[in-house]
């Protein structure tokens, strides 16, 4: 027998939602899409490049703060005025909207059910998860440059792998920078945090949620913080992503930004920091009156990088008991959500 064609929300204009995308009663949405909020700090980073010393060193200094500040906070905000240009970030939205738009025997053809590495899914946040989020995706490695495997990345539409190579090492630069801050903030060197991830891994995930039909019901992207170390996200205008910093009783919508990154910290900075800096908890809703479009991309350690806090403060504890490699951080922090979901599925 042929395999079954996946469910592409996409193609699709049912007017109820399919059981394997509605959510328990406490995950589904809380606060609506467009019910933004400005909670979340917007910081220029206009003057960050300057001279330590003199009068540019004033304003780098102000920035630091900030930054650091929103780290403690959040462990999410947006920063402006970063040097990723605006017509690059044009580009891959276009690009990326032009992909999904294509027919699904197209993007099919990079599917990567079955433990490909990177293409293109109707994705779960965890492979394995019963209930589906509202989204479609389509992921890549991009660094280490060796971990390029263009058999998986998209041949269409045209013009797509140069504009993404060159948004990758924009990324990556400003990815780099902002762990120099928070290296500085912690007291130690500026490469600190990168050395830290070895050799850095760099994923992009390009985020289309369609219109849904019951959207009340349904996640684009369910809870969760980010494994690696830092995360930029370019979000279009809709709105849809959500932090909390409360366990999930209240959530905030990110009011969007026009030519704004939105940058959290992941799971591998917070253990570094020894808890200091927060690992932001986030997802994505979806609505039914527009498409929205995100691009996350993960800066994440090397597998064999070690995992343990870079700086202990007096009086401070270590977040973790031992050192442990990001593959085993990785491999623990999936299992234990997918036991979970897969409790929680039986005890209903
Ligand atoms: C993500 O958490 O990776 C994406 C969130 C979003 O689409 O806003
Ligand atoms: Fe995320």
């Amino acid at each position: 027998m042929a395999p079954a064609t996946p469910f592409l929300p996409t193609a699709t204009d049912e007017k109820t939602l399919r059981p394997s995308f509605i959510r328990d009663e406490d995950e589904r949405p809380k606060v609506a899409y467009n019910q933004f909020s400005d909670d979340i700090p917007v910081i220029s980073l206009a003057g960050i490049d300057e001279e330590e010393e003199g009068e540019g060193g004033e304003k780098r200094k102000e920035i630091c703060r900030k930054i650091v500040a929103a780290c403690e906070d959040w462990g999410i905000f947006q920063v402006v005025d970063h040097g990723v240009d605006a017509e690059l970030i044009s580009e891959m939205t276009r690009l990326s909207k032009e992909f999904f738009a294509l027919p699904p025997e197209e993007k099919l053809r990079f599917d990567m059910s079955g433990g490909k590495k990177g293409g293109f899914i109707v994705s779960s946040h965890l492979q394995g998860e019963a209930v589906q989020d509202w989204r479609e995706i389509v992921t890549f490695f991009s660094y280490p440059i060796r971990a390029r495997d263009y058999s998986r990345w998209p041949d269409k539409p045209e013009g797509w792998k140069s504009t993404v190579e060159w948004y990758s090492e924009k990324l990556m630069n400003l990815a780099c920078k902002l762990l120099g801050v928070l290296s500085e903030a912690m007291g130690l060197d500026k490469e600190a945090l990168t050395q830290a991830c070895v050799d850095m891994d760099q994923k992009v995930v390009v985020n289309f949620y369609p219109k849904c039909p019951q959207p009340d019901l349904t996640l684009g992207l369910k809870r969760h913080t980010d494994p690696g170390t830092i995360t930029l996200l370019f979000q279009d205008q809709v709105g849809g992503l959500q932090a909390t910093r409360d366990g999930g009783k209240t959530w905030i919508t990110v009011q969007p930004v026009a030519g704004a990154l939105v940058v959290n910290l992941g799971d591998h900075g917070h253990y570094l920091s020894n808890g200091r800096f927060k690992n932001a908890d986030h997802q994505a809703v979806v609505n039914s009156n527009y498409e929205r479009l995100s691009i996350a991309t993960f800066q994440n350690p090397a597998p064999e990088a070690i995992v343990y806090p870079l700086a202990i403060r007096e009086g401070e504890k270590p977040v973790l008991d031992e050192p442990i490699t990001f593959a085993e951080m990785y491999r623990g922090k999936m299992s234990k959500d997918l036991e979970l979901a897969k409790l929680k599925k039986m005890a209903k």
